[in-house]
């Protein structure tokens, strides 16, 4: 599989078989991804990942915190900017909207709604699950190599023919998940993934959402 078509290939996969994934298997991925650039080589990831028992204890962990307050732990580290500005914010409607649409779930089931998130702190059925951590010292630019460590996992991971879904969803438990983990105070869990193989006849699966094109975002100057 080449780079581009592992790009475009890859989907958030929200819905996985339940074919397990050794550990061996998710050490090779990380042992690609780890090629990843970071500025300075500072490499700011660390990577927790669960299967099994540990991923029940971290999905019963979320469901306890969030069924207490479903408005999550989410502190110091918001997952989207308090008031989100267009284009952001009709795009993030449409994506979800989007979803909704394949899973047949209107607008005013509330409640089919908030199940369906909550599937998050399942992995959606993935038999793994990864966290990743940064030291709380790091700045924005390490945040973004982080994200492209991520994005390497989630190529390799496809041209291995499984799915990812990188989910900011468990930052809701962020504070909980530290301390389950037992990371310092120095450092925070960022963002979790779900990976396994795709179950491809889920019609969650078929969401293909859109991209701006070039003229959108990119500035040509001096051609
Ligand atoms: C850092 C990051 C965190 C994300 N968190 C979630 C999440 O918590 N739950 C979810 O269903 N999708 C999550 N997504 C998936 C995005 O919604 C998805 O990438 C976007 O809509 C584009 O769709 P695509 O990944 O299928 O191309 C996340 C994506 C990224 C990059």
């Amino acid at each position: 599989m080449n780079v581009a078509d592992a790009l475009y290939q890859r989907i958030s996969i929200r819905a996985f078989l339940d074919t397990p994934i050794d550990e061996q298997a998710v050490r090779g991925l990380l042992d690609k991804a780890r090629w990843s650039p970071s500025g300075g080589n500072l490499q700011p990831w660390k990577v927790f990942v669960v299967s099994g028992e540990e991923k029940a204890a971290v999905s019963a962990l979320a469901g306890g915190v969030l069924g207490k307050n479903p408005g999550g732990e989410a502190g110091d580290y918001p997952i989207y900017p308090q008031s989100l500005e267009e284009p952001y914010r009709s795009r993030r409607f449409k994506v979800g909207e989007d979803m909704y649409e394949k899973l047949g779930i209107p607008r005013d089931d509330k409640a089919a709604r908030f199940a369906r998130l909550a599937e998050n702190y399942n992995f959606f059925g993935a038999p793994v699950g990864l966290f990743f951590v940064i030291d709380r010292c790091m700045g924005h630019g390490q945040w973004a190599h982080l994200g492209m460590f991520m994005q390497s996992l989630a190529l390799v991971a496809e041209e291995e023919g499984y799915g990812t879904c990188m989910q900011e969803a468990w930052g809701m438990v962020r504070e909980s998940l530290g301390k389950h983990f037992g990371i310092p105070d120095n450092e925070v869990v960022y963002c979790g993934m779900a990976l396994g193989v795709p179950d491809r006849r889920h019609p969650v699966n078929s969401l293909r959402s859109e991209r701006a094109p070039v003229d959108e975002f990119a500035t040509f100057k001096g051609f």
